[in-house]
């Protein structure tokens, strides 16, 4: 294996997000990664895993990528072109398919690995930054901020959570609110939780000013 297999992964992950304006860039997978670390030391997880499998979670991102998203072409070809062996690169790409996962059908990773990079993908949608993430996806989609006469969907499973088109304050509740709960890590359950209460007072703040009561 290269020594520099990680500045590699940053300069693919780089070339391949650099046109991505919709909370995707790939400031995000360095975010993830660097979370990923943290979440990674605290469980006692293979370090090397955790990092390479952060950095590509979202190569091959079905809404990104929809063409490699199945075979997960990207991760796997990077990974193979370094001579990554080929035991470890099954390992990476089962994290990545196991991340990707939305909705209802959300699974919990099988491995220790899989759950950190999980949890910090997770955590990069919460807080001021997932506030930020929220509202670029939304206005690169089209959506608007917040409508008072359209309620959030409660359950969906991973195709009606594609198909949606709600806004971005109703995202809040269809999906950011519920985070905190799905972390399967002690140590990113911790950070779930100040983050989840940001988003409680940011969205009581949102509401309120829109109301005009503040
Ligand atoms: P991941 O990083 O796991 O691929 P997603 O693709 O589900 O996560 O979401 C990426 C970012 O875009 C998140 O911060 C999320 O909050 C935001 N996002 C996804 N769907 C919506 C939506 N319908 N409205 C607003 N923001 C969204
Ligand atoms: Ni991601």
């Amino acid at each position: 294996m290269e020594e520099n297999i990680f500045d590699e992964a940053l300069s693919y992950v780089k070339h391949l997000l650099a046109e991505e304006y919709s909370g995707h860039d790939w400031y995000h997978a360095v975010r993830v990664c660097n979370t990923a670390e943290k979440l990674a030391i605290a469980e006692g997880a293979n370090l090397e895993t955790v990092r390479l499998a952060a950095l590509l979670h979202d190569v091959d991102d079905r809404k990104l990528f929809p063409e490699t998203y199945e075979g997960k072409l990207h991760a796997a070809s990077f990974l193979r072109q370094h001579n990554y062996p080929a035991k470890k690169i099954a390992e990476i790409l089962t994290i990545i398919q196991e991340v990707s996962f939305a909705g209802t059908d959300s699974v919990v990773p099988h491995t220790v690995e899989g759950k950190c990079v999980q949890d910090a993908d997770r955590l990069d949608a919460i807080g001021a930054i997932g506030v930020g993430r929220a509202f670029a996806y939304g206005g690169s989609h089209d959506r608007l901020m917040y409508d008072p006469e359209t309620s959030p969907q409660e359950n969906m499973d991973r195709t009606s959570y594609y198909a949606s088109k709600s806004t971005t304050i109703n995202h809040f509740y269809e999906k950011l609110l519920l985070l905190k709960d799905m972390m399967t890590t002690p140590s990113g359950r911790k950070i779930a939780e100040g983050r989840d209460a940001f988003l409680r007072s940011f969205l009581s703040e949102f509401l309120a000013e829109w109301e005009g009561t503040l």
